[in-house]
């Protein structure tokens, strides 16, 4: 596996398959690359903290940082190469500046209109555009992976990619599972923050969408779920059903539905989602 960390050595993994991460890598992303090494193409995994997804307030300087074993579980998965970028290889004109030019990026529907991940953290996709498409630019993959984990996320990046056909030509966005632990806690980068109590508390979130799964009227759902979350002590932030192509409100067009949670527990933030109803 080699390891990259200047966008000169990219050329020979261009064309591959992206999976595109920020590093405190584990099953989830594990799963990732080897859904995208049965595509056959080279498997370029790339690892960069992106500072401009990260609020004011948010964990960008304490976010967890393991390079080396990063390289260990990416090498074991099949990754080809590993494009561990510098700043200016990201940003040549430096954090302030990539900082306001994310805040101005025309960004698709699903990143500012849902009310979901965009209501709590108005800057977040703006920055995940942002980085992703530089990524994208530098890799030219044929196939990007992304889990369904941040499913709002996914659906951002899908929309940018259709929205921009002409620029990332035949670039095809391949959504990928959510991996859990075996009791159905979402893997997460961030769960390695939860002590022992929180971790059981943090079970919460995988309940109140088993709970949203059982009913068929949708307002009960959005009560049940709420409930569900409290009796874990768990601060709901949303927990709603939402059509999964727009993730707005349902309407008669929509045909395929998600439940979509985010909750606190302390300072802690954990996400989740399932299919709503098939
Ligand atoms: P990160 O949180 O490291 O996640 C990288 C990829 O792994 C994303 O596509 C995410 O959805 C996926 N992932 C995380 N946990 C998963 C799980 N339990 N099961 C399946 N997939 C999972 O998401 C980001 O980084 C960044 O925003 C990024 C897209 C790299 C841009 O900076």
């Amino acid at each position: 596996m080699k390891i990259i960390e200047s966008s000169r050595e990219l050329a020979p993994f261009q064309g591959g398959s992206l999976v595109a991460t920020m590093g405190a890598l584990h099953e989830g992303h594990a799963s990732l690359i080897r859904t995208a090494k049965l595509a056959k193409h080279p498997v370029l995994v790339t690892i960069f903290v992106n500072p401009t997804q990260f609020g004011p307030s948010e964990d960008f300087s304490r976010y967890p940082r393991t390079l080396e074993v990063d390289l260990g579980l990416a090498e074991t998965a099949g990754a080809d190469a590993v494009f561990v970028p510098s700043i200016g290889d990201i940003y040549p004109d430096g954090i302030e500046i990539a900082k306001r030019q994310a805040t101005e990026l025309a960004l698709p529907p699903t990143a500012n209109q849902p009310k979901l991940e965009d209501a709590g953290r108005p800057t977040h996709f703006g920055g995940v555009c942002q980085v992703v498409a530089r990524l994208f630019d530098l890799c030219r993959p044929s196939l990007a992976h992304f889990g369904e984990k941040d499913f709002q996320q996914l659906r951002v990046i899908t929309q940018l990619v259709e929205l921009n056909s002409d620029r990332w030509q035949a670039l095809k966005i391949v959504p990928c599972k959510t991996v859990r632990e075996p009791d159905g806690l979402a893997m997460s980068s961030r769960n390695r923050y939860l002590n022992v109590t929180q971790r059981q508390d943090a079970l919460g979130l995988w309940r109140a969408l088993q709970v949203a799964r059982e009913c068929e009227n949708l307002s009960n759902a959005e009560v049940m779920m709420r409930a569900t979350l409290e009796q874990h002590g768990l601060d709901p932030e949303y927990a709603v059903v939402r059509s999964s192509k727009t993730l707005c409100a349902i309407d008669a067009t929509t045909n395929s539905a998600r439940i979509l949670v985010a909750a606190k527990l302390g300072e802690i933030r954990l996400i989740d989602n399932a299919p709503f109803g098939n």
